[in-house]
């Protein structure tokens, strides 16, 4: 299918209030599209009058939709018309009584519906999902190995301990495996359905995803934009590595993927560091922080 611009109709996106999704919605706006910003309550003006002040960002223009992605026919009614589709929105367990089984159910369920809305829609050109780089990583036995878009976070499963193992026994008690399981279920259910009913589709699979907050509601806990906060404020978290991308490249990305005449259907995109040398280690992170704000108790391990 070609890819779209501005001109050629509207498009939507889900999880439209969220950190991503906003910022996905900010640049469809400044680059001219009228934009559909699916969110679960309009009526929440704590959590979306950041999205109608983009209309004062213009030249585009953005109008809000209630969609709950539990509902059957969610998206029916406002993706009738569009041209394309950017599904950014996720049960990402901070909810109020989030459970790891409604972070996999809530994946791959919103998929299914954003899927079968596109289908009766008919005029949806393209889908860009936010997928995860929780898709991609995965359980290796030989140093060096390198991730790659051919990577999948269900290969090496006999590397797993059990209680990481890919079972519904453990997607019940375990969030991680849940929100893994979830994306790599709902990006292969995606690339499969592009082939049966003729629209293009794509995936992105960000790493830590860190940048401008556009609403005091992206103030979440355990979002990975507000952790460094959360450090700088006393609070320790585990020892990791820190592999960052931009809000505004993910969005950007998002933005040229629709747009770009190249790509090829099915295709995903690592948004991460190349190499180790653009990884930071906790300690390292935490040192920076120490050094920039000298008078402040860093949280840490
Ligand atoms: N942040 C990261 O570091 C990161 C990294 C990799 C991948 N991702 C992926 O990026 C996507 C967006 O993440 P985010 O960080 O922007 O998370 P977020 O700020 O929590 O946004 C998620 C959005 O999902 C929506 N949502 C949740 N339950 C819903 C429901 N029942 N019906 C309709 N909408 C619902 C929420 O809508 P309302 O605001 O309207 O309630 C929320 O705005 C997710 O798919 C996530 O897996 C994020």
């Amino acid at each position: 299918m070609p890819s779209i611009t501005c001109s050629d109709g509207p498009v939507a996106v889900t999880g439209a209030a969220g950190f991503i999704g906003s910022h996905i919605v900010q640049n469809l706006v400044r680059r001219g599209y009228t934009v559909r910003a699916c969110v679960r309550d309009p009526a929440n003006v704590t959590n979306t009058a950041h999205l109608l002040a983009m209309n004062a960002d213009g030249p585009g223009r953005v109008t809000l939709h209630g969609c709950d992605m539990t509902q059957p026919g969610a998206y029916d009614g406002v993706f009738r018309g569009c041209v394309g589709v950017f599904h950014a929105a996720a049960e990402m367990g901070n909810l109020e009584g989030s459970t790891p089984l409604k972070v996999y159910e809530g994946g791959i369920g919103a998929t299914r519906l954003v899927v079968s809305s596109i289908r009766q829609a008919g005029s949806v050109r393209r889908l860009v999902y936010t997928s995860s780089f929780a898709a991609v990583g995965h359980p290796v036995d030989a140093e060096g190995t390198a991730y790659t878009e051919a990577s999948w976070a269900d290969m090496n499963q006999h590397l797993r301990g059990s209680g990481s193992a890919w079972t519904m026994e453990v997607v019940r008690r375990n969030r991680e495996v849940a929100y893994a399981m979830t994306k790599v279920e709902s990006e292969r259910f995606v690339y499969s359905e592009v082939e049966k009913h003729g629209f293009d589709a794509f995936g992105v699979c960000p790493c830590h995803v860190i940048g401008p907050l556009l609403s005091a509601s992206h103030q979440r806990p355990w979002a990975w934009q507000t952790r460094i906060g959360d450090m700088l404020e006393g609070y320790s978290h585990p020892r990791m590595f820190w592999n960052v991308v931009d809000v505004r490249d993910v969005a950007e990305s998002q933005c040229l993927i629709m747009e770009n005449t190249r790509d090829t259907s099915g295709q995903r995109y690592n948004l991460v560091a190349p190499d180790e040398t653009c990884l930071l280690p906790q300690q390292d992170l935490q040192a920076l922080l120490r050094r920039l704000y000298p008078g402040i108790g860093i949280g840490g391990v």
